[in-house]
């Protein structure tokens, strides 16, 4: 079992760049079924979560090819495409999910596995499927698997989500793509991955328009073209050096991310005292010996994005005063907290709120990372402590951050992976 060893404590200093965000890269990966044409796509992330999506297209016949030394890959569906989604793909990265829309458009038919639940909820699918079958899709949930068709194709509708979720905003936009007539979908998610989708559908040849602030309008189309495209960068990645930086009151400059796509997160950071200056789209950290408290609550994009939660409450525990994180997103995403409390931290969870003690001085310990953005947390707060950390478990870790040793190596972090 992989371990990484953290000696801390660190000053953060230097340049990193931003690697392509996981977030946009999924949806697009599996829009790219309602193509026969070749797509090239171009900055994926180097993660897990990437691969088993890739593995997934393949065991569904994409041809997928790597184009040598350059960071593209080649997809092409023009062979006969099972529509079987297995669980064993779809249970450790739950966004296989989002190739039941595309199947559903392209074959009218699909069997995909339940993502089931992971460490931070149980992540339904309710919302989804209620909007897919306004569409014209039958479905029905037997031993753990959606079987679903359209057995008239799929025909354009009004649809509202009752609540916003990623997922479902991206999983309807790919369906009406290839849908029969007009579809208006109203309480959309629109963090910056949807519009990233948005972008790469309409280059293919879709037809989608956002016509209000979370009301998306798409006109189904026939024939999509070939086409090339290069994925944004990742905005969780980004806020997650930025928090590092002003954590070990560090000196970085972040690279190759538009700032105005973490404009909350720079906002907040710079009330509770961080340094930041953009300068030619790049961005300047330097972390502050006194950081002030500050009360948060997660909310969908533009608010402040739960993936940050955990990294955000590592630093307020260097804050002058009691702070507080409301965590409205997921029922249970303070994974990390039992793991921070036992470096020292003083953390006390009421419900969905968590309340954090200031002046905190982290100690070194043996840790378990949770979840993806948990495991990060554990990083950022092993950095800060004194003394070598261990951190167990770190597959999570390495299903979203790209050669996140080497990154934090290079801004003079001491931390290595041992088995
Ligand atoms: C996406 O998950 C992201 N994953 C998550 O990032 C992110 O935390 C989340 O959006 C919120 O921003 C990917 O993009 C691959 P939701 P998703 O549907 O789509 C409930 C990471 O660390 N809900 O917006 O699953 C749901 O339970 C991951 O990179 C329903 O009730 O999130 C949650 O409470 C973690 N029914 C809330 O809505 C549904 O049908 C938001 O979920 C769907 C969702």
């Amino acid at each position: 079992m992989k371990k990484l060893e953290v000696f801390g404590a660190t000053k953060l200093k230097g340049q990193v760049r931003i690697s392509g965000s996981k977030n946009a890269s999924l949806p697009i990966l599996a829009a790219t079924l309602l193509s026969n044409k070749k797509i090239y796509l171009k900055n994926l992330p180097k993660v897990k979560d990437i691969e088993t999506m890739i593995l997934l297209l393949k065991s569904l016949g994409s041809k997928v090819n790597f184009v040598k030394n350059k960071n593209i890959i080649s997809i092409k569906n023009d062979l006969k495409i099972k529509t079987f989604a297995s669980y064993n793909l779809v249970k450790t990265m739950r966004a296989g999910i989002l190739v039941l829309g595309a199947l559903l458009a392209k074959y009218g038919k699909a069997k995909v596995s339940l993502p089931g639940g992971c460490a931070i909820g149980t992540r339904p699918i309710d919302i989804h499927l209620k909007a897919l079958s306004d569409l014209g899709v039958k479905y029905k949930i037997v031993q753990g698997y959606v079987y679903a068709t359209a057995p008239k194709g799929l025909k354009g509708s009004k649809i509202r989500f009752p609540k916003i979720s990623v997922g479902a905003t991206e999983n309807l936009i790919i369906a009406a793509s290839l849908a029969k007539g007009e579809t208006i979908l109203s309480n959309c998610a629109i963090e910056p991955e949807i519009k990233d989708l948005v972008n790469f559908l309409n280059k293919m040849g879709c037809k989608i328009k956002w016509i209000s602030k979370r009301t998306v309008k798409i006109i189904g189309c026939k024939n999509l073209s070939q086409i090339s495209y290069e994925v944004m960068p990742d905005r969780i990645e980004a806020g997650t050096y930025l928090i590092a930086s002003a954590l070990t009151e560090g000196d970085i400059k972040i690279c190759g991310i538009d700032p105005k796509i973490i404009k909350t997160e720079i906002k907040i950071l710079k009330k509770i005292g961080t340094n930041i200056k953009i300068k030619n789209n790049e961005i300047y950290v330097k972390g502050n010996k006194s950081i002030k408290n500050i009360k948060i609550k997660t909310s969908p994009y533009p608010g402040f994005p739960t993936d940050l939660q955990a990294q955000m409450m590592v630093l307020l525990c260097k804050a002058s005063k009691s702070s507080i994180i409301k965590e409205d997103i997921f029922e249970n995403r303070f994974m990390h907290v039992a793991e921070l409390n036992r470096m020292g931290a003083s953390i006390s969870i009421k419900g969905n709120t968590a309340t954090i003690k200031g002046n905190i001085k982290f100690n070194s310990a043996e840790l378990m990372a949770t979840d993806l953005r948990a495991s990060v947390s554990l990083i950022l707060a092993a950095m800060a402590a004194k003394g070598k950390s261990k951190i167990n478990r770190i597959y999570h870790l390495d299903r979203g951050y790209e050669q996140i040793e080497k990154k934090l190596k290079k801004l003079g972090a001491k931390i290595k992976r041992t088995s």
